[in-house]
């Protein structure tokens, strides 16, 4: 059964624990919180204390995303913060493996993502190295943009490569993911999907975001979601 992960990156940052709460009630697995640096990305937005907090008010995993030019220096940080997963970027890092056991020594389960313009045999050389593997569907950086379908071959072609080395690593898809492509995502192989604006800017609040995206991606919904009032 495929994961979801809420991106807090859409969420209301002046209820955030309130939210987590709701996406924890509404049957969601981890949270995803999307770290920008202004360098690898036009964007800046949140830091180790974010995940801290995040790691406080509620019992999810936590995974990072970090948006971030050479980040092995933060990345202790975000172990410390109580991140269980770090994923950084194939594009963003000069010295790929040595990132990866900078998280695997620090205790955390590495991952690594692809912007859309990086073919996915770039991989080829490091997938057995870490426990989660990111396609991104949009140009990181920003909430709210649309889904690029070009995403779902590459899940596929992803999704072989880790099949036929007789890998577990999870294959995540991220960017506009919503009720309409998230069959699609898990019929191309993702096990984990990020979705932050079908989420936290649902209409009819959170749960109902997460139950319809619960819903498509063939999982049921738990009992507690649907006595919940809106959040
Ligand atoms: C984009 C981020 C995503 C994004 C997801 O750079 O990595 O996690 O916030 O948000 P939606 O689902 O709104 O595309
Ligand atoms: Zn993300």
């Amino acid at each position: 059964m495929a994961e979801l992960a809420p991106s807090i990156l859409a969420a209301d940052f002046a209820r955030l624990g309130e939210q987590l709460a709701a996406c924890e009630l509404a049957g969601a697995d981890r949270v995803h919180i999307d770290v920008m640096d202004n360098h690898f990305v036009p964007n800046l937005t949140l830091g180790p204390e974010v995940a801290a907090a995040c790691r406080r008010s509620t019992k999810l995993r936590l995974e990072a995303h970090l948006m971030v030019e050479e980040p092995d220096s933060i990345i202790p940080a975000f172990l410390a913060a109580g991140v269980d997963w770090v994923t950084v970027h194939f594009e963003a890092c000069r010295q790929l493996h040595r990132t990866i056991r900078v998280i695997r020594q620090g205790g955390g389960h590495p991952g690594v993502g692809i912007n859309p313009a990086t073919p996915v045999h770039f991989l080829s050389q490091l997938i057995e190295e870490v426990d989660l593997a990111l396609v991104m569907s949009v140009d990181p950086g920003f909430g709210g943009q649309t889904f690029q379908p070009a995403a779902l071959g590459k899940l596929a072609e992803l999704r072989q490569m880790i099949d036929r080395r007789g890998l577990t690593c999870d294959v995540e898809v991220d960017g506009g993911v919503d009720a309409d492509n998230a069959r699609a995502c898990v019929a191309a192989g993702a096990s984990v999907l990020v979705a932050g604006t079908s989420v936290f800017k649902a209409t009819g609040g959170v749960a109902a975001g997460i139950g319809c995206l619960l819903g498509q991606m063939g999982r049921s919904v738990p009992t507690t979601a649907t006595k919940e009032t809106v959040h």
